[in-house]
């Protein structure tokens, strides 16, 4: 089946928060949305043949996870990462977020502190800071347009001994990064030294671009297998979060056990009816609609990237490995951030993400939702340029 992702879809009665929510994000509703990580684009078609089919048996009771859930979810590691997941170790969570900040609960100590490589999705500073451990950086480090591991000041905060647990984000967001075996392993052995525990973030990892390739944390060696925690989804890479599943990989049976008592404790321990259906068609049947995707947006990163270079060049895009996210360099506008803020909303009619809250000691930089038809795309540069322009 071929797929329409220039179709424009109104999303007014979609209840999304991306739309919904832009008078309590931006201040005004007259922005168009290119912020939270979803997309404009319909699942594939099998997601949605799978739900409507659930929709119709109209009994959505207390739910199971059957064999043919895991089985899904297994597959597609092995399929396409070479990942041989021990169905004994996983664990199901409500999303990636609920399931770190309950890790860092039951694997750290108030008053510990969490290393996060910055700038880095804000949740791992906010779910860090709302469990009353210490933020530590490990500030990436701009080198001609390009992000790197500053590895000497890595390996210094993770010898701290207050230091006990890494947050990796792999692929990297927002930087759009995919990080080498090499630097994995790098960082994987620095921890592993310094008992430090690595909890690996791979919700981006199916949105990959330009033959780079992602290496599961876990996957290292046996002694990472042994030893890291990885979080993965479906939910970024098929446009699923509103349905709310995620799964967990334990490096053993007890960790894995702590972790399902703590949800248990609250009765939290189902799917609900839909989300497991999707999953499941999912992986098993979303191959086709994610290849064509993944071109769409690797177009669209073109079309951003070559905008800006031609027309707005104070402007500079990263252009992401992976990720439908794009970091726009905005230092030479030369403003504060509180005044790119204003410039982006009430200039340019545009509700993206503050660069700030990646990172927070860094001004000027915003971040860009491209998961949209590519004439949002065009309209959104445009207003972009002409108030550059006006400037
Ligand atoms: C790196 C990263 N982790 C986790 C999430 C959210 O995951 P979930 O919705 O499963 O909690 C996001 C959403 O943008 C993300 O970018």
């Amino acid at each position: 089946m071929v797929y329409n992702f220039d179709e424009v879809i109104d999303r007014s009665n979609n209840r999304s928060s991306k739309y919904d929510e832009r008078l309590k994000k931006f201040g005004t509703m007259d922005v168009i949305p290119l912020w939270v990580a979803d997309m404009d684009f319909r699942t594939a078609q099998p997601i949605i043949d799978a739900c409507m089919e659930k929709a119709k048996e109209g009994i959505w009771g207390y739910t199971s996870r059957p064999d043919s859930y895991y089985d899904a979810i297994i597959d597609w590691q092995l399929r396409r990462n070479g990942w041989n997941i021990d169905k004994d170790k996983v664990s199901w969570c409500l999303g990636v977020v609920p399931a770190m900040s309950v890790i860092m609960k039951l694997f750290s100590e108030k008053g510990d502190s969490v290393l996060i490589q910055t700038p880095v999705y804000s949740e791992f500073y906010d779910i860090t800071e709302a469990a009353g451990r210490n933020v530590v950086e490990n500030q990436l480090v701009e080198v001609d347009g390009a992000w790197e591991i500053n590895f000497e000041d890595f390996e210094k905060k993770a010898k701290d001994p207050k230091v006990k647990m890494f947050l990796l984000c792999s692929p990297h967001n927002p930087l759009g990064i995919v990080w080498t075996a090499s630097q994995l392993e790098r960082m994987f052995e620095i921890c592993n030294d310094n008992d430090v525990l690595l909890v690996s973030d791979e919700i981006h990892s199916d949105l990959i671009f330009h033959g780079t390739r992602h290496i599961p944390t876990a996957t290292l060696s046996p002694k990472a297998a042994n030893n890291v925690i990885s979080c993965i989804s479906g939910t970024k890479t098929f446009n699923l979060a509103g349905l709310q599943a995620s799964t967990t990989v334990f490096p053993n049976v007890e960790m894995k056990e702590a972790f399902d008592q703590y949800w248990m404790s609250m009765d939290v321990h189902r799917n609900n009816a839909f989300s497991s259906v999707a999953m499941e068609a999912a992986f098993n049947e979303g191959e086709e609609w994610l290849e064509q995707l993944l071109t769409y947006i690797s177009a669209n990163f073109d079309y951003v990237k070559d905008y800006c270079d031609k027309h707005i060049p104070k402007i500079k895009p990263n252009v992401p490995d992976a990720t439908y996210l794009m970091w726009l360099d905005c230092r030479e506008l030369g403003m504060t951030n509180e005044e790119l803020c204003e410039f982006f909303i009430k200039e340019a009619k545009l509700g993206l993400n503050e660069g700030y809250t990646f990172g927070r000691s860094l001004t000027g930089f915003m971040r860009l939702n491209t998961a949209c038809p590519r004439s949002v795309l065009r309209q959104a540069m445009k207003q972009l340029e002409t108030a550059v322009n006006r400037l």
